[in-house]
């Protein structure tokens, strides 16, 4: 065995270490029957296979395995088997999930690391571009939706159908970094936006405390993100569209600060779970309930359910990146700086640890120029270095297009930094949607 092959159950693996062999497959498969023959063929087509066979242990392929062979290790799986052999996050639970124990594992080298990013990054584009029309249906679902309930018709069922198809194609997250790409209105778009952000911060959060949440489902907790603007349906859509900045105190103002109070009665009408109400109710509900930007009056803090303080604070960052006609936006990772300093003033401290943790300073689809005057899009933040994404570059430093996109990991080469961030509109204008979904990185 080389010296840096080592055995690894699967607890200690890790993304960046390479599988060398399947093992443990003894105690998973017992002696081969016909069924597990082709199991093996199969998955791991092109592979060898160590086996014993009448007391004699020998390396065949794997599509010459035969009934009452011991199967003792995969090995020397082919390129194209890739899937197989880089350690993602993705393979560590499919693994869990069928019960594999035991690996003969040696650390990817840079290039393969560098080249595993590039076809991650390259298959989240892909599922970005999918997700695009969903978005733009969602969002017209959800004005729809409003429109109706304005008029008294309470029905959610074409919501309830865009919902379950986020879900299914588990578009969530490519579709949340199209956020700060594309005009998004303040409403509706607005909804969706908060709700596909929602959706993947909550699970990468419960994913690394290892809870389940309160919601019941992943549909669940869309619809129930989705939805907690709804009490906008009942204020006036010239109070709701105005580009003006309302006085305080004006009725206008006061229109809009009714909205979570007419979520609360719409939601409850609805028959929709109690944390609906509170995430409705009370994102707009501040650490000090007396600051002017704290509403309903007389909400208090203390009745925020975490997942409410968690919304409270994605309400905010979308609303800061989200780019309207009348408007410019902010960068999101200028985004995520101002609300990193509102943290412990107004909003919960604990949560905006969770929540940075989940998007990173630098989120998914941020536009960055890096210290050689080069540019690029995030297209991953890794767990352990939140301020290193990895990042597709599409102009080079003297100004030139690239095409291919290099893929530049930061968390691999320490000695290149992130000099500044944009907001992708403000250097590509409308186009910067395009040029993200265009990407093709190596
Ligand atoms: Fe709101
Ligand atoms: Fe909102």
């Amino acid at each position: 065995m080389s010296e840096n092959v080592k055995e690894v159950g699967i607890a200690q693996l890790e993304e960046g270490m390479n599988i060398v062999a399947y093992q443990g497959l003894v105690e998973k498969l017992g002696l081969l029957d016909a069924k597990s023959c082709q199991w093996v063929s199969h998955n791991f087509p092109g592979a060898k296979a160590k086996v014993t066979r009448g007391g004699n242990e020998q390396v065949v392929r794997v599509d010459q395995v035969k009934e009452g062979d011991l199967l003792m290790q995969v090995e020397e799986l082919p390129s194209r088997l890739h899937h197989l052999v880089h350690v993602t996050q993705k393979l560590i639970r499919e693994l869990q999930r069928q019960g594999f124990k035991q690996f003969l594992v040696r650390p990817s080298t840079k290039e393969e690391q560098r080249q595993q990013a590039a076809r991650e990054a390259n298959s989240f584009v892909a599922k970005a571009k999918k997700s695009v029309a969903v978005r733009e249906n969602a969002s017209k679902a959800v004005e729809q939706l409003m429109d109706n309930i304005a008029k008294g018709v309470m029905k959610l069922n074409e919501v309830e159908g865009l919902v379950e198809q986020i879900i299914e194609s588990s578009f969530g997250a490519a579709m949340s970094s199209l956020a700060s790409l594309k005009q998004s209105d303040q409403t509706y778009a607005h909804c969706v936006d908060v709700g596909v952000i929602y959706l993947g911060v909550y699970k990468k959060i419960m994913q690394n405390k290892g809870e389940k949440g309160i919601f019941q489902s992943e549909h669940e907790l869309l619809l129930a993100a989705i939805l907690h603007d709804l009490g906008k349906s009942k204020v006036p859509k010239e109070i709701l569209e105005s580009t003006v900045r309302f006085e305080r105190n004006s009725p206008e103002m006061e229109a809009m600060r009714a909205h979570p109070t007419h979520s609360i009665e719409l939601l409850k009408e609805l028959g929709l779970p109690d944390y609906c109400v509170n995430l409705a109710g009370y994102h707009h509900v501040k650490m000090d309930e007396s600051n002017f930007a704290s509403y309903p009056v007389g909400f208090k803090y203390a009745d925020m359910l975490y997942e409410t303080r968690l919304l409270a604070i994605i309400d905010i960052y979308q609303a800061l990146i989200g780019r309207r006609s009348y408007k410019k936006s902010w960068s999101a990772p200028a985004a995520i700086r101002f609300i990193e300093a509102l943290a412990g003033v107004e909003l919960d401290e604990k949560v905006w640890d969770d929540f940075v943790q989940a998007m990173g300073y630098y989120p998914v689809g941020s536009l960055v120029e890096l210290d050689d005057g080069s540019l690029g899009f995030v297209l991953k933040v890794p767990q352990k270095d939140l301020k290193r994404p990895q990042v597709v570059l599409v102009r080079d430093g003297s100004g030139k297009d690239l095409k291919p996109n290099p893929m530049l990991d930061l968390a691999l080469e320490k000695e290149r930094k992130i000099a500044k961030d944009y907001d992708p509109y403000e250097i590509f204008g409308e186009q910067a949607m395009d040029i993200f979904l265009s990407l093709k990185s190596v």
